[in-house]
């Protein structure tokens, strides 16, 4: 039997962690309980046997793991109702929140209950998530435990809670940055004569199989690119006048604005 898993704010991201963990198998229906108050879009889950309910407390209780999946501005109000069921010998508190930190869950929840963030991206609705992760408080075997369960759902590392920020830039932001640029390979593809379609296919595959090599061989971009230039070829001329207009710089610098932005909010 696996743990009890009570996901409090079943929205996009609380839903697709759900999927995620039943249709991998590391969770069966019945030891998830998902909780929101508009509950129209949860009844798939309570069909397959999972608790689908508006009661954070009776889910908190009858569960070890707690994953916190509302938007910021809800943490205080759901951090209160829970604290007095929280219990540091029984329950692991993750948290997705974007931009909420160990420490204010802690100060809040104000008993020694092991807290872990996460900062997963919205690729986790069909398990390729990148989800970074930090901790304090934990047990080995109880960080073991929660990487597993972000490694059904895409990989995972382990990082220090003051790269959260970045992590949120390069792995979250990272995901509209990519869609970006397959777009612009889909307006190009259709320039030179492909149908829309088509264009996708070729773009978004493209750049699947290109991260794919990356990921397998755990070889350098720049040594895959060299594989595909030829001396005075039309690879190297398309990639030198990209450079030419600024394409690394213009993605550098649009990452660290991401970046600032979060800093002076
Ligand atoms: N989406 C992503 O890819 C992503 C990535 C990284 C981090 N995050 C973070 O993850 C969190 C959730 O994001 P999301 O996109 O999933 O937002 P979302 O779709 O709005 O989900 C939040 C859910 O919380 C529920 N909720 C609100 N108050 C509640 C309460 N008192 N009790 C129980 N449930 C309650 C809401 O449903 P009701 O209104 O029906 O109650 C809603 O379904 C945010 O903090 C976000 O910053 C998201």
């Amino acid at each position: 039997m696996g743990k009890k898993i009570a996901i409090i704010g079943g929205g996009n991201l609380g839903a697709s962690i759900a999927d995620g963990l039943i249709q991998s198998e590391f969770s069966r229906p019945v030891e998830l309980s998902i909780t929101r108050r508009n509950l129209a879009s949860l009844s798939r889950f309570a069909e397959i046997g999972s608790m689908v309910h508006s009661d954070n407390k009776k889910a908190v209780r009858e569960s070890e793991v707690v994953i916190l999946a509302v938007k910021p501005y809800n943490y205080v109000d759901i951090i209160k109702e829970l604290k007095p069921i929280l219990n540091p010998k029984k329950h692991i508190v993750v948290s997705v929140i974007t931009g909420v930190w160990i420490e204010q869950l802690q100060n809040a929840i104000g008993k020694p209950v092991p807290v872990i963030r996460a900062m997963p991206n919205t690729a986790i609705a069909i398990q390729q998530s990148m989800t970074c992760l930090a901790h304090a408080g934990t047990t080995p075997s109880q960080l073991n435990y929660i990487q597993q369960l972000f490694d059904v759902l895409g990989k995972t590392t382990m990082i220090d809670e003051k790269l959260m920020d970045a992590a949120t830039v390069l792995g979250a932001c990272g995901t509209a940055y990519a869609m970006r640029y397959i777009r612009a390979n889909i307006q190009g593809g259709i320039e030179i004569g492909f149908d829309a379609k088509t264009a996708s296919l070729i773009a978004a595959q493209t750049v699947k199989g290109a991260a794919e090599l990356l990921l397998e061989k755990g070889s350098h971009p720049e040594q895959e690119i060299d594989k595909v230039t030829t001396p005075k070829g039309c690879t190297i001329a398309g990639l030198n006048e990209m450079e030419h207009q600024g394409f690394s710089s213009s993605l550098i610098r649009g990452l660290v604005a991401s970046y600032n932005k979060i800093l002076k909010d």
